[in-house]
């Protein structure tokens, strides 16, 4: 054989999450793709959350003769086979049918967890009937519902809840109200259809079609019935219930007390709050902005990060999300002190491509190109990772 080789089959093409945000993005309308990719005002902290790597190089250190990489770790006193866990997306079913089922099955099958969502479009039990594994479950706290969800997910098997705290109003999601989204609450239903967004709906028969047969577009475990109703109430309900300025920290002593299992804290970016939730008796929290979807202007959550995992000094688990779309961005979290990172966005991408093997796929991209970090490094384990891996570029031009 001579250097070209001939192949019935095209090569590869999707090799890097970026690969399958561009392939995602054909696949959905665009009121659904703005959902995913949107943010808040002129999403500033969307694109710091990515730019913030940019300041860390990372220190490669030659000749340091191994042959494996141990990526695993443990979150929750669940081992995890790679640092990478599913963060809670709502409405995964309206970006693809499937879910966070496939989701979930896609998690496990990386040796990984999905957190799910309370806007998930598969139920805590069906999650839970479908997979093996105990995942974990995302509440969003203050609505009437807190209690029985709580008490669900936990029958269901579901050991550690995550609080996400940074949504008390929506963020101004200006992209997703230009496409006929609203959260103003005058308005009777949460989604009106423009024949714009119709029509480029109707451009995606595929989509379409499966958001009939399926009816996966509604929040399952806020109103258990399918269709494009339900769709609509559900949203309605969730702004309603999630909308909640007034939760505060009396109210999440209340779920530290009432929830058995372990408890993290979501969407924290002071340290302040972050030794506070310690001191209550939280076992971990996530650095997070929510992906720039809230507080347009906060922090970048990789900025926010070193300031927290100081602060806590060890005594909860620091986890981190916002902007990771490559192994080495996982290598820069974990050296800068979280323990796992969450993706949002990217597993989404995954799932619009190829359902649970697509998340999977993403899951795999990602493993692979932390492994290779870690080697180019000379580093042989994640829990080497350190302030020491990295050289902060703004003080190399000092
Ligand atoms: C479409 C979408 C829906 C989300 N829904 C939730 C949710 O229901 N609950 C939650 O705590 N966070 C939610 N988030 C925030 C993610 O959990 C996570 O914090 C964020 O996506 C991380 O940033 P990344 O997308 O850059 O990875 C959502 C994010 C996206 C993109």
């Amino acid at each position: 054989m001579g250097p070209f080789e001939y192949r019935l089959r095209p090569l590869e093409r999707l090799i890097s999450v970026e690969d399958y945000r561009v392939a995602a993005s054909k696949r959905v309308p665009r009121l659904v793709w703005e959902y995913i990719e949107g943010g808040s005002d002129d999403l500033v902290t969307v694109r710091r959350n990515e730019e913030a790597f940019l300041r860390w190089s990372l220190r490669a250190r030659m000749m340091t003769a191994h042959a494996e990489r141990r990526l695993a770790t443990t979150v929750a006193g669940v081992q995890i086979d790679l640092p990478v866990l599913l963060a809670p997306t709502g409405a995964l079913g309206l970006s693809d049918w499937r879910g966070d089922l496939a989701a979930a099955r896609a998690a496990e099958a990386a040796g990984t967890r999905l957190i799910l969502s309370t806007a998930s479009s598969w139920s805590i039990e069906e999650v839970a009937d479908g997979t093996r594994a105990g995942h974990f479950f995302q509440l969003y706290p203050g609505g009437e519902r807190t209690a029985t969800l709580m008490q669900r997910a936990w029958q269901s098997g579901y050991r550690a809840l995550f609080v996400t705290v940074d949504v008390p109003v929506l963020g101004n999601r200006e992209g997703e109200r230009r496409r006929g989204y609203t959260t103003s609450g005058s308005l009777n239903r949460a989604l009106t259809l423009t024949p714009r967004e119709a029509i480029d709906m109707a451009r995606h028969p595929r989509w379409l079609l499966h958001q009939y047969r399926h009816g996966r577009g509604a929040m399952r475990n806020l109103l258990p019935t399918a269709g494009v109703q339900a769709t609509f109430d559900s949203i309605e309900i969730l702004h309603r219930e999630i909308d909640r300025a007034t939760f505060a920290w009396e109210d999440l002593e209340w779920i530290r007390e009432q929830w058995p299992g372990a408890v993290y804290v979501k969407g924290l970016l002071d340290p302040d709050d972050a030794v506070r939730a310690v001191s209550i008796g939280c076992e971990g929290v996530v650095v997070s902005n929510h992906g720039g979807r809230q507080l347009d202007h906060a922090l970048a959550s990789l900025e926010a990060l070193p300031a927290i995992v100081d602060a806590v000094g060890g005594r909860a688990e620091v986890l981190f999300d916002g902007g990771i779309r490559r192994g080495t961005d996982v290598v820069k979290a974990l050296a800068l002190g979280a323990r796992a990172v969450l993706i949002g966005r990217p597993q989404i991408y995954g799932l619009i491509v190829g359902g649970q093997q697509g998340v999977r796929d993403v899951l795999g991209v990602l493993r692979a190109e932390l492994d290779r970090a870690l080697v180019l490094m000379g580093v042989q384990g994640v829990e080497e990772l350190d302030r020491d891996s990295l050289i902060d570029r703004d003080a190399a031009r000092l």
